[in-house]
């Protein structure tokens, strides 16, 4: 069983979707604490609501990026935690963070890394007239949005749709993705070679590609 910490800034839609999965019998991680850098966001509420110990450690109360990290440090020891999962975590994090949890972090990104890293990423794809968008999980590496790909997920863009509306449909991929993913890697069906990942294809033939009509 895999002991997952979950770092959370807000609403914590996926947050929930791992929550649900690692409710369910043989899923093999569970989640031992979520941590937020914000107080007041909806996730933590989730996390309660299901009776998970919370966290927050608000980056706000620290004089700066090293302070914030080893207070997440602590938390993280205290808590155990085996593996991390970023879902929705608003804090860049230093390398030397990110390489101590090297292979052990995951992130989810709403669009087809590496396209469209950062924020705003379906109007950014709409204004570039992209025909697919879709969301990504990756390995975290010290580069933003960047690391070894284990899931992604796919829709075709109609141009007519706005930005909000195709965030609505991507999010729930990412809500499908993101489970799939931590469990991949949770059996050990994940091996990682420098910066690619590769599916062991008896447990995932299709290699790591999701789209709408296979949900
Ligand atoms: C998601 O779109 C995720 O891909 C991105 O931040 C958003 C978080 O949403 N990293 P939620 O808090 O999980 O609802």
């Amino acid at each position: 069983m895999l002991d997952v910490v979950v770092l959370i800034s807000g609403r914590g839609s996926n947050l929930q979707a791992l929550i649900d999965a690692c409710a369910k019998q043989d899923f093999p991680a569970r989640i031992v604490a979520v941590i937020s850098n914000n107080p007041d966001v909806y996730g933590l509420e989730r996390a309660r609501a299901a009776g998970i110990p919370t966290a927050v450690v608000n980056h706000r109360d620290f004089a700066d990026r090293e302070e914030f990290e080893t207070a997440l440090d602590q938390q993280l020891k205290q808590y155990r935690a085996k593996f991390i999962c970023l879902a929705g975590f608003m804090r860049i994090l230093d390398s030397r963070f990110v390489n101590r949890w090297r292979d052990r972090m995951l992130n989810i990104h709403p669009s087809l890394l590496p396209s469209f890293k950062g924020l705003h990423t379906q109007e950014r794809a709409l204004e570039a007239g992209v025909r697919f968008t879709g969301c990504t999980v990756h390995i975290v590496r010290p580069e933003m949005d960047e690391g070894p790909i284990i899931l992604q997920a796919a829709l075709a863009i109609n141009p007519e749709e706005d930005a909000d509306s195709l965030s609505a449909k991507v999010l729930k991929l990412e809500h499908v993705i993101y489970p799939e993913a931590l469990k991949l890697l949770a059996l050990g069906r994940v091996s990682i070679s420098g910066n690619r990942a590769t599916i062991d294809k008896a447990s995932y033939p299709q290699q790591g590609m999701i789209s709408p009509e296979m949900i």
